[in-house]
């Protein structure tokens, strides 16, 4: 099984920004637990994180010739932007699930809506790195 775990803008710098509401945990450790996860269970996991929304639309798209299976995906900010990325995840025809840290829905009121949630196969919102766990345990289950 080939799963690919794409991170968006200011991802990279997870950690040390607004810890209150994102955590301390940094993003590599995160991807560590995701690649000992999948290792166990003999899958391939695939990492990629942006900054840029074009590098993301890439990547996305590289991913309908890479015979990719599933798709966990954290667009951060591009969630409640990104007509673009959200056209590229759809055309690959990949199922995937939408992670966030955070709990969207208890935030600022512009966070509350997202380009992706009704194309995902479902939605992780709030459980903190945890999120990213439990949508990986279903990938690898489905
Ligand atoms: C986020 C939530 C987004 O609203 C925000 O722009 C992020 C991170 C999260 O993981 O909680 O960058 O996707």
């Amino acid at each position: 099984k080939r799963i690919l775990v794409i991170h968006g803008p200011n991802l990279n710098i997870l950690g040390k920004r607004e810890p209150v509401i994102y955590g301390h945990v940094t993003l590599d450790e995160i991807n560590r637990r995701l690649i000992e996860q999948a290792q166990a269970a003999t899958a391939e996991l695939k990492v990629f994180q942006s900054n840029a929304e074009h590098e993301l639309i890439g990547r996305v798209q590289a991913a309908m010739d890479d015979d990719t299976d599933f798709i966990i995906i954290n667009p951060a900010a591009l969630t409640h932007t990104s007509i673009a990325l959200r056209d590229a995840i759809a055309a690959t025809d990949v199922p995937f699930i939408e992670v966030h840290l955070s709990n969207i829905y208890t935030r600022e009121h512009f966070r509350r809506m997202s380009y992706f949630s009704d194309i995902a196969v479902g939605v992780i919102s709030g459980l903190g790195v945890a999120g990213y766990e439990l949508a990986l345990q279903f990938a690898l289950a489905n």
